[in-house]
């Protein structure tokens, strides 16, 4: 067994269980992306021939750098700043110090949505949805209700994370993952029952392949893969640093990135055949956030009684796929405070969750600022964050395999993955990469 480093001060925390891991980290990598995105990206580029390049996306660049990222943090039993500080030297630091801005940044705009969500959920408990939710969503998305029910998921967000690793962040996964999954199954079911919904099916994986073939779509590929896994900004590193060494770490890998990729593709088994069901299909191509806050609604105004509960039941579900990828989100930029600067967890969760709820005053009252915020961190930051971290570990750091081994022993693909980390990854994210920044960057220069 290697020794663990020496930390000052309280024990580190860890995860009670393997269970408890599996399902916060599973919790954190579920969110937005697997219910906003997914499906929408899905159903735009080509149906199951996107899902078949996103599968292989995934396991060519997600699951080497997901390896990594548990990999570290289990290994320094740091937060990302001081993980990669162990490893690579002082150096790394502004790395470590870019994930936590990344933290910072997409939270702000993250928990702006995860808001809305929560006000849908009560609109379909208070009464349901009608015929007027576009211009309803005209109002809430921006302004003062937006900007108060951010306020609302922040105050969550920071409640669960002060409470610590096990009794916050452990708890509430254990207890609001299985539901998720259930609630998410009984929606795909009972979507299946509806009449008229089998177009619905057909446009969401109806397979063309003519389409794959752009960088375009690769980027898209490459941006969801990191986005949808937590990647590219320490939340993963951040969970692998509360493991013990006995985890098989590959193990944990493929099921964190298989959980995540079932929940998505069951979502978009969800919200199609109920859209196309209702005889909304025209409405679906204008954008994501309209699929899920506009036409969906919008079908369940059309199911009478029935669209009440299942409304409900639907947004339920976001917010709480959304509150458990804030909770990570949140973590990184507290343990970093935690370990570096030496402050109380309390004191870091209420303090620098108050500047994240602040800093979300741009995105929750001006919609285009948070696409711009959304398009830096999913086509900039996380790439890039991911780009950085498979340089680290395929290069930097002495023996990431020994690491690696500790819990997995006899397991022999690890030559592989440090191949795909030094060649295969960062060749991949500098192709996407150079499409990408200058794009978001004259999307940037656009807005001002
Ligand atoms: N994985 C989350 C989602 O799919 C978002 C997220 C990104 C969470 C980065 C943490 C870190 O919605």
């Amino acid at each position: 067994m290697l020794p663990h480093p020496v930390v000052s001060g309280a024990p580190r925390e860890q995860w009670s269980s393997r269970a408890g891991f599996v399902l916060a980290a599973v919790g954190s990598a579920v969110g937005l992306g697997n219910m906003w995105r997914f499906p929408y990206l899905t159903a735009e580029h080509g149906g199951a021939a996107f899902v078949i390049l996103y599968v292989g996306v995934t396991l060519a660049v997600g699951l080497p750098v997901l390896l990594a990222e548990l990999a570290i943090g289990r290994g320094a039993q740091q937060s990302p700043v001081r993980a990669l500080v162990h490893y690579g030297g002082r150096r790394w630091r502004p790395l470590g110090l870019v994930f936590v801005a990344a933290g910072f940044l997409i939270l702000s705009y993250y928990s702006v949505i995860a808001g809305w969500a929560l006000r849908y959920t009560g609109i379909a408990l208070a009464g349901g949805f009608d015929a007027g939710i576009a211009e309803r969503f005209a109002e809430i998305s921006e302004g003062w209700d937006a900007f108060g029910f951010h306020l609302a998921i922040m105050a969550m967000t920071v409640g669960i994370v002060a409470g610590g690793v096990r009794a916050g962040i452990e708890r509430t996964a254990l207890v609001l993952m299985p539901t998720l999954f259930v609630l998410v199954c009984g929606l795909a079911v009972y979507a299946a029952t509806l009449e008229g919904g089998a177009p619905g099916y057909e446009y969401y994986l109806s397979t063309d392949f003519g389409d794959l073939w752009s960088r375009d779509v690769l980027t898209q590929a490459a941006g969801q893969t990191f986005f949808s896994l937590s990647l590219g900004m320490g939340a993963m590193l951040t969970y692998g640093s509360y493991l013990g060494r006995d985890n098989h770490l590959p193990n944990e890998a493929l099921l964190i990135a298989g959980a995540d990729l079932a929940v998505a593709v069951i979502a978009g088994l969800v919200v199609f055949p109920l859209i196309f069901a209702l005889g909304l299909a025209g409405a679906v191509g204008e954008s994501t956030v309209g699929a899920l806050f506009i036409t969906l609604p919008q079908a369940f105004a059309g199911m009478g009684g029935v669209g009440r509960a299942v409304g409900a039941v639907f947004f339920a579900v976001l917010v709480v796929a959304a509150l458990t990828s804030a909770i990570s989100l949140l973590e990184v930029v507290v343990a970093s405070a935690m370990d570096g600067l030496g402050w109380t967890r309390r004191r870091a969760a209420l303090g620098l969750g108050g500047a994240i709820a602040l800093l979300g005053v741009p995105p929750a009252f001006h919609i285009g600022v948070l696409d711009l915020m959304d398009k830096l961190a999913n086509n900039v930051l996380l790439l890039g964050g991911g780009l950085a971290l498979a340089v680290f570990a395929g290069w930097v750091m002495a023996d990431p395999v020994a690491e690696v081994r500790v819990g997995a022993g006899g397991v022999r693909w690890f030559f592989l993955w440090r191949t795909l980390l030094r060649f295969a990854v960062p060749a991949l994210l500098l192709f996407v990469l150079a499409d990408a920044v200058p794009k978001t960057l004259t999307a940037v220069a656009a807005f001002f």
